[in-house]
């Protein structure tokens, strides 16, 4: 049986760019117009393609998806949903920036068939949000959540560990108001302060300012167990929800499902092609007012690749991988040191196997990124 299929659309204005975000964004709003019509291109462009195929999630991440006026995001759901067969219960979700919360807007995403919001709230800690130029603070974070929850949506929120001034006090404190606050699903992100040169100079040069790597692992665990006592399910390293609220959409990634991408920047992996479009605005933007595909990348993944990749993905999932696919990788791979390695990680507690399947403890998700790229 093929799963369905999934959706995901950049939209990628913002009002200013934020210290610490490496995403493809433009500050400059007065392309939108002419983006907008891209995408319905891109969309007629793809839709061969998709055809055969059922969808039941849509992503529309950015950038700044709530900045896109509600009509002409109402008119681009309609246009996608008439080019690709979602399924009725479809989960679609939008990405917003607190300080775009309105009783209005809200209201309008609603009507375009929006159900899922996921809130980049950050911290909840004033002094944080300005330090990464943030436009919302802690009170205006609080408010969007509670004008989300009261009306039933399905509600995620970002936070990040490891903001400058950021405090295991402070952190603490922002899990517990998220989790008070209504919503049912939260991602955690440790802050990746290589993706941001204004970061980088700042730890280097104030090192005092940031949680140690030892601090950030100590608060970490501990969010996990508050988020654990609440009824969350870890279900993927950063990714924690009530049960059955589990993003659909990211689930797919990890689990290989087909899914398309539109707009700048977007990645898809699609009848074993990964493919991504190009990251500059200008190039996309000419590549689809000449009726072609803006692809950067496109590239067929092959068997050994794919399974690598099922292993590489699967292991995010607090889930796991079937134990067998792992042993089967390594030996065939022939590779004594990563065998030796991977007895060492069970023996120490960061892997474990359960009902014949593989996966990370939770003190073993911590160095996930420096054991999965072994597997490479
Ligand atoms: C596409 S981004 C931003 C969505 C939305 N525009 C916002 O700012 O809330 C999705 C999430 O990635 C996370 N993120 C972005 N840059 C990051 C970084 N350098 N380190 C860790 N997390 C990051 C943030 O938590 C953010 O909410
Ligand atoms: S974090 Fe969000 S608002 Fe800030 S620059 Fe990145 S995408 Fe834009």
């Amino acid at each position: 049986m093929t799963s369905s299929a999934g959706l995901y659309v950049h939209l990628p204005y913002c009002r200013s760019r934020c210290g610490y975000c490496a995403f493809v964004v433009s500050t400059d709003d007065s392309s939108r117009g002419e983006y907008l019509d891209a995408l319905a291109r891109e969309a007629a462009l793809v839709e061969p393609e998709a055809s055969g195929f059922r969808f039941d999630s849509l992503y529309l991440g950015g950038g700044t998806p709530s900045l896109v006026p509600p009509g002409e995001l109402a008119l681009l759901v309609e246009e996608l949903r008439g080019r690709f067969d979602f399924e009725e219960d479809s989960e679609a979700t939008l990405e917003a920036n607190p300080e775009d919360v309105t009783v209005e807007l809200r209201d309008a995403w609603i009507r375009a068939g929006i159900n899922r919001i996921s809130v980049g709230v950050q911290s909840l800690e004033d002094p944080e949000l300005v330090a990464v130029g943030r436009r919302h603070d802690a009170a205006g974070a609080l408010r969007s959540l509670d004008r989300l929850a009261a009306v039933g949506l399905s509600l995620s929120a970002d936070l990040i560990l490891g903001l400058p001034g950021q405090t295991a006090e402070s952190f603490r404190g922002n899990v517990q108001r998220i989790c008070a606050a209504g919503v049912d699903h939260v991602s955690i992100y440790l802050l990746e302060a290589e993706k941001s040169r204004v970061i980088e100079d700042d730890r280097r040069t104030h090192p005092d300012r940031y949680l140690s790597d030892d601090a950030q692992a100590d608060a970490w665990l501990e969010a996990g167990e508050t988020l654990a006592s609440l009824g969350f399910v870890h279900y993927e390293i950063s990714n924690w929800a009530q049960p059955g609220r589990e993003a659909r959409h990211n689930v797919k990634y990890w689990t290989r499902a087909p899914t398309l991408g539109l707009g700048v920047s977007a990645h898809e992996l699609w009848s074993e092609r990964r493919r991504a479009n190009v990251s500059g605005l200008p190039a996309y933007l000419s590549a689809l007012g000449g009726g072609r595909r803006p692809l950067a990348l496109d590239r067929t993944i092959g068997e050994d690749e794919a399974i690598r990749e099922r292993i590489v993905l699967g292991l995010r999932l607090s889930r796991g991988v079937p134990a067998a696919d792992v042993e089967s990788w390594i030996e065939e791979a022939g590779d004594a040191l990563l065998l030796g390695d991977y007895a060492a990680w069970r023996a120490e507690g960061l892997l474990a196997e359960t009902d014949s399947r593989v996966r990370f403890t939770e003190r073993g998700f911590l160095l996930s990124n420096e054991i999965l790229c072994r597997f490479v």
